[in-house]
């Protein structure tokens, strides 16, 4: 059974919302107040003491969109050419790919940062605050584009090159840490998605004493 965004019930979009690379639309722009929109309700999601130190850049301007790409392509050829062969499926590997050739023509990307730099050597807690309070808010954005009709894809390999992105865009580096982009467009040959594979449960969830 599959489902469009209009049938969707709240665990329909929840278990139904992929990373979308090849059904992006390329050619149909999104238009800005979608984006908005949805980046609206995304910052409500939980966050570190509520400090929202998030930003959100968004770029759909085509110039700056191709010179990201490049970086993307040069991370994301590199992270494929290191992953070990049979680590990835051949068809996640084509997808991975194909998203890579394409960035530039995707209509928006969502670039999220935070104020601030982690000390390398930041406590665990730290750590897990600092990107723990950017990636609620990113999964609700990608739900709330979902239930628009709208597909993306969250990635990070372009972090690999975080300084010239920096760069390219105007972010001060030294204050503020890149955590994701989303790649953003409408998803071609209908909305519908069946629920992502995942791992059964029982696999990993234990009770009372940890069993894995
Ligand atoms: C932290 C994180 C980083 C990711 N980085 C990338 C990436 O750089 N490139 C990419 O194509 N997909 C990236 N993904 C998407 C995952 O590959 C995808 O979520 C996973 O394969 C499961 O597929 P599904 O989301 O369609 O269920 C990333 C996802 C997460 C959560």
């Amino acid at each position: 059974m599959s489902a469009g965004p209009a049938a969707l019930d709240v665990d329909g979009l929840l278990t139904r919302t992929p990373t979308v690379r090849r059904r992006l639309d390329l050619t149909r722009p999104v238009p800005r107040p979608l984006l908005t929109e949805c980046l609206r309700i995304a910052l409500h999601a939980p966050n570190g003491a509520n400090r929202q130190n998030w930003r959100f850049l968004i770029i759909d301007d085509p110039r700056t969109k191709a010179g990201i790409a490049r970086h993307y392509k040069a991370t994301s050829d590199a992270y494929l050419a290191a992953t070990p062969p049979g680590a990835m499926s051949e068809r996640a590997v084509a997808g991975v790919r194909y998203l890579a050739d394409h960035l530039h023509r995707v209509p928006a990307l969502v670039l999220a940062a935070v104020h601030g730099r982690l000390p390398h050597d930041a406590p665990l807690a730290q750590q897990s605050g600092f990107f723990g309070s950017v990636y609620p808010a990113l999964w609700s954005f990608m739900l709330a584009a979902r239930s628009r009709g709208l597909g993306s894809a969250l990635t990070t390999v372009h972090l690999a090159r975080e300084r010239e992105v920096a760069e390219l865009v105007g972010i001060p580096a030294d204050e503020v840490t890149q955590i994701a982009l989303l790649a953003v467009g409408h998803i071609t040959g209908g909305p519908d998605f069946r629920p992502t594979p995942r791992r059964p449960l029982d696999e990993v969830l234990s009770w009372n004493r940890w069993q894995h």
